[in-house]
């Protein structure tokens, strides 16, 4: 049974969702979440209100399909790559030789391979790249590391042959030289999240979009209580998030550096 347009089943998952992932449905995006709703449940063998029931009585199966059906994953290789140079130069600037990295919200993977190539390429091979997002499917493609040609649009081709091999006719694998470096989790960035050593650089871009202030607030308090002093915080060119953490100055375009 679809979802209805209007009433307060809707808004119970809205505040679910809200609630649990901080991730904001309301107002303009209401009619978003209605569709994606109807898609999910057409798959299910229950009602809108049992698929409810299920998510609020902690079923893990359930808030799984949910968060598939309500996370949005976009991203490729080498992304706003003005960061990587931006890594790199302050990781040789300071001489760290063991840079540990959070990519936080990291989706299936393309940002923490990005980073990790682009270390790997500048002769650096002692370093962790921590990757984290909250949907268990896009960790599971991290993981499996297999991905079409048009997530490598970006890639230039010398980059491809050295830390790709060919999967299958139209999909490029990550080598295990890259892979190796990545450590999988699965966080929830709207959780109080606490490291036992801080890191070097904290990755968190194209994520805050989808929270409401106090939302993007969490998780800049959670990045800046886990990001080293000195070290250096990337968010989204389209994401401002300053005015929220004084002990965050700006270093470069959507990049901070904790004081
Ligand atoms: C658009 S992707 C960003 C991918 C990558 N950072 C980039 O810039 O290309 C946004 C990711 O944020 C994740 N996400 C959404 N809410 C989250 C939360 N509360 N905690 C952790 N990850 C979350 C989604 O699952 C999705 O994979």
């Amino acid at each position: 049974m679809p979802v209805p347009h209007k009433g307060t089943l809707l808004e119970r998952f809205q505040e679910f969702i809200y609630e649990n992932y901080g991730i904001h449905y309301h107002q303009q995006k209401t009619d978003i979440l209605r569709m994606k709703l109807d898609k999910l449940l057409e798959t299910q063998q229950c009602s809108a209100e049992e698929f409810y029931q299920s998510l609020v009585l902690g079923s893990l199966k359930a808030r799984d399909q949910l968060l598939e059906a309500i996370t949005v994953g976009h991203t490729f290789f080498f992304r706003e790559q003005q960061h990587l140079d931006i890594l790199l130069a302050h990781i040789q600037k300071t001489g760290n030789t063991r840079p540990l990295i959070w990519c936080a919200a990291s989706s299936t993977g393309e940002e923490p391979y990005s980073i990790a190539i682009k270390l790997l390429m500048s002769g650096i091979n002692t370093f962790v790249v921590v990757a984290s997002d909250i949907n268990k499917t896009v960790l599971d493609a991290m993981n499996r590391g297999v991905y079409p040609p048009g997530k490598l649009e970006y890639t230039p081709k010398h980059i491809k042959t050295m830390y790709f091999t060919r999967h299958g006719p139209h999909s490029f694998k990550i080598s295990p030289e890259v892979r190796k470096h990545i450590n999988i989790k699965r966080l929830n960035l709207q959780e109080e999240l606490l490291f036992e050593r801080p890191f070097d650089y904290i990755f968190c871009r194209n994520v805050m979009i989808y929270f409401d202030e106090p939302g993007r607030k969490k998780v800049v308090k959670n990045v800046s209580r886990n990001l080293a002093n000195g070290g250096l915080l990337f968010v989204g060119h389209t994401e401002a998030i300053l005015e929220v953490q004084k002990d965050l100055e700006k270093y470069a375009p959507a990049v901070f550096r904790k004081v």
